[in-house]
Order: C-alpha cells, then sequence, then structure tokens
C-alpha cells in the first residue's frame, strides 16, 4: 500500500472526531527516538506519540515484558481473579507515589482515569461541585470532558454533568489578570476566595481538579508558590485536591509526578499516556479512604488489570528507575531549554519558552509585545519540521511541543533541536508556502 492511498482510506472510515493530524506519516517502525514511515524515510520524535513514550518506542525491557506475558497468560479477569501482574504494578505505584497509604484502581485510558476521580471524590466527600480549570484538557469520556475547559463545542452538542466550575490557571506569561511575572499578588488565588464569596458555595466542592503543568494549553508552568497558597484554601474547606499527571507524571518533568515540584500532597493522582509504553492502561492513585467509598464494582471495566498491560507498566517503571531517568529528564530539559532559550535570543517567533524536564512549550507570536498567537507560523513550522525529518505538533494553536523520549540520544536531540531551528527560520524567511495551511491541523 501506498501512503496516499492509506491516507485516503483513513477518511473513508475514520470520523473526524476520532482524530487530529499534523503530517501525514505513516508510520511502520519506531525505536527508541526514531520512527520511520512506509517509504522508509526515517524521523526524529520530539512528540513521543503525545507523551507517551517516555521509555522510548519499542523499548527492549518493554517489548519483551509484552512478549513473556503473552506466551504465558495475556487474559484472567482481575475483576473476579486473583492474577499476579495487576497485583505487583498497584503495589510499586503505591510505593512511587507522594501519596501514603494509597490505593490504586487500573483502568484504560486517562479519561476513565479522571471520571473515575470524579466519582470518589464525589462518593468521599458527599459533595457534587466539581473545580476545573480553564484551558484544562482531562479527557474526551463524558467526565473527563465535562471538567475540560478547553473546548466548550463538543459539550455544547451532547450535553455535559452538572456543578462544575472554572477557575484560571495561573498563566504568567499571559495572566488573565494582566500581571506581570514575579510582579503579582497571586490574583488568581485570590480569584478563587472571590468564587467562593459570589458564585460557588465551597463547602459543597469535592474537588479541584488540576494539571500541575498544563499541557493541551500549551505547556503552561505555574510559579513555584501557586499550589502551597491553593492547597491551604482548599484544605479550609474539606476540598480534594486531584491532579492529573497523565501527561506530566512518570518522569516527563524529572520527577515521577510532577505536583512533587511545587511542595503538596495531593489527594488523589491520575496516570496514563506513558504507564503502558504504548499499550492501554491507567491508574487512579489515591488515598486509601477516599478509594473505599464506592461500593464493589463503582469503578471497574472487564478488561482493567490486564496482566499484558500491567507487565508492561511494570517494565516502564523499572526501565526508569534503572536508567535514572528522573535525573536524565531533568539534565536533558535544562540543556533543552538553554539551547532554545537562545534560539529566543535569535528568533522574534519565539516569545516564551517554558516547561520542567522534557515537557517544554515553544510559545510563537506575531508580536512579542501584544503576544498575539503565531497561528499559521506554528503550522508552518510543523510542517517545514516534517519536511525535515522530525515530528513536532503544537497545543493551542501556536505552542510547540517539546516531549521527546527521556531515553533520547544526547546527540539525537541536538539534531532535532537543530532542524526545529531550521524550521523556525524557513518560515520566518517566508520559505513555507500557505497552501500547507490546509494540511495542518492541529489543535
Ligand atoms: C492532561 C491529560 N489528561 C487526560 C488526558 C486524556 O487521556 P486519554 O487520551 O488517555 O484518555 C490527556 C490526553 O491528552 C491529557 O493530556
Amino acid at each position: 500500500m501506498k501512503r496516499d492511498e492509506i491516507i485516503s482510506r483513513y477518511s473513508k472510515v475514520f470520523p473526524k472526531a476520532a482524530r487530529v493530524t499534523y503530517a501525514p506519516i505513516v508510520g511502520v517502525k519506531a525505536k527508541n527516538a526514531k520512527v520511520w514511515d512506509i517509504e522508509g524515510r526515517e524521523y526524529i520524535d520530539f512528540l513521543s506519540d503525545a507523551a507517551v513514550q517516555n521509555v522510548g518506542h519499542n523499548n527492549d525491557r518493554v517489548v519483551k515484558a509484552i512478549k513473556e506475558q503473552t506466551d504465558r497468560l495475556v487474559h484472567f479477569t482481575f475483576i473476579y481473579g486473583f492474577p499476579i501482574e495487576p497485583l505487583l504494578l498497584a503495589e510499586k505505584l503505591v510505593e512511587i507515589s507522594p501519596i501514603k497509604s494509597a490505593k490504586v484502581v487500573l483502568g484504560l485510558s486517562g479519561s476513565d482515569a479522571n471520571d473515575g476521580a470524579i466519582k470518589f471524590a464525589r462518593a468521599y466527600t458527599g459533595r457534587r461541585t466539581l473545580l476545573g480549570y480553564l484551558g484544562s484538557y482531562y479527557g474526551a469520556t463524558y467526565g473527563a470532558m465535562s471538567i475540560t475547559g478547553l473546548d466548550f463545542e463538543i459539550r455544547a452538542l451532547v450535553g455535559e454533568l452538572s456543578d462544575i466550575h472554572y477557575i484560571p490557571f495561573p498563566d504568567c506569561y499571559r495572566c488573565p489578570f494582566g500581571q506581570e511575572r514575579g510582579k503579582c499578588h497571586f490574583e488568581c488565588i485570590s480569584y478563587l476566595e472571590y468564587k467562593f464569596e459570589r458564585e460557588v458555595y465551597a463547602e459543597g466542592v469535592a474537588a479541584l481538579f488540576a494539571e500541575p503543568i498544563q499541557g493541551d494549553a500549551g505547556m503552561i508552568v505555574p510559579p513555584d508558590d501557586y499550589f502551597r497558597k491553593l492547597k491551604k484554601i482548599l484544605d479550609e474547606y474539606g476540598i480534594l485536591l486531584v491532579v492529573d499527571e497523565v501527561q506530566s507524571g512518570l518522569g516527563r518533568t524529572g520527577k515521577w509526578f510532577a505536583i512533587e515540584h511545587f511542595g503538596v500532597t495531593p489527594d488523589i493522582i491520575t496516570i496514563a499516556k506513558p504507564l503502558g509504553g504504548g499499550l492501554p492502561i491507567s491508574a487512579i492513585i489515591g488515598r486509601g479512604e477516599i478509594m473505599e467509598s464506592l461500593p464493589a464494582l463503582g469503578h471497574t471495566f472487564t478488561l482493567s488489570g490486564n496482566p499484558v498491560t500491567s507487565r508492561a507498566a511494570l517494565a516502564v517503571i523499572e526501565e526508569i528507575e534503572e536508567k535514572n531517568l528522573l535525573k536524565r529528564a531533568e539534565e536533558l530539559g535544562e540543556y533543552t531549554m538553554r539551547r532554545l532559550k537562545k534560539m529566543q535570543k535569535e528568533h522574534e517567533l519565539i516569545g516564551d519558552v517554558r516547561g520542567k524536564g522534557l515537557m517544554i512549550g515553544i510559545d510563537l507570536v506575531k508580536n512579542r509585545e501584544t503576544k498575539e498567537r503565531a497561528f499559521d507560523e506554528a503550522k508552518k513550522v510543523v510542517w517545514r519540521a516534517y519536511e525535515l525529518g522530525l515530528i513536532l505538533a503544537f497545543l493551542h494553536g501556536n505552542v510547540l511541543r517539546i516531549q521527546p523520549p527521556l531515553t533520547i540520544e544526547k546527540e539525537l536531540l541536538d539534531e532535532g533541536l537543530d532542524k526545529l531551528e531550521q524550521a523556525i527560520e524557513d518560515v520566518e524567511n517566508g520559505k513555507v508556502d500557505d497552501k500547507v495551511l490546509k494540511i495542518v491541523k492541529g489543535w
């Protein structure tokens, strides 16, 4: 089959609701941070399948674990029986989690983990109201979609859960309160108190859902003190803190969980994406008493606790531990930030560079003063990068997403950064045709 034929057959069977594309890459093989397409072209992967391949594509340890497990036992229901693999995984997750005496529920995707967290938070507190963040993304199932603060068109079409309110995320580059980084009075925190005075009954709030670093909003990193100040208020009213680590978790930012950068312990953590090394698995890790608040079958799926996906997840965690990938993410992250900050000095298109570890965003702007988002330019950079052999994507329409595997070789990282700079330069010099704007979709 040829690339163009495959791409045209795609649109015949898959509706647009299931996908959002950037470049026409038919991937057929991958290893660590390299991907090959059906025409034999090689790419450096700065996307890691949307922050999935933390330990690299087709990681040897993960592939071996999957093969061994499929030879022995593909599935034995976790709901009725006692397979060993999900037990070992849950025990390991409890061990690496910052939550003391945690219990774990396994699922299949980040979305279902967030849906479960809604149920546990409501059942435990006996309260209905939930707080989410503007700009947040928690997933596509009904509950996760309902707390998501990024896209309101879908829920307008299909309906949503009730009793949900939003607050602005502390975005110091485009502060919703018009303040400047380091010169504000944490208006984002006072706004929560204001909301409790005027709109939301604080003692009726079950939980606040937060991404420690907002991913799909454009890699927004809160100030160091933000979560400490926030948690004080939440504790005052008995509101649980649920952190969504689906994108930021499992080493991506240089810690097991990104919330550990901010000096607070959450009540519930949700993880998915990189957990299975490419296989579908998620987990809700929460304080024991919270996780005991639902009756039997309150949150489970026929295929959750699957032995193969559990073994793959154990291999991912072992790989992070044995290869010291937390440290590596921190070091490579600092190095990448230094190179990107240097690029920022030389390229007007780069308005801001931010992130932690290997979770980095490059905010492209038309004008550094107005910070107007450079939507078309972002599409062109992603296209040019593709032509140069670099897989790249953007978020919020204009923020380039830099999330390579934590295992990427230093030389390959440098090569990828060179290609990225070349792509930016070519777009600045008008070398990329407007016709690509129709091809690159993104979001
Ligand atoms: C922060 C965050 N939470 C939840 C999700 C949803 O995860 P999934 O697509 O596995 O359902 C995503 C996916 O992009 C995400 O980035």
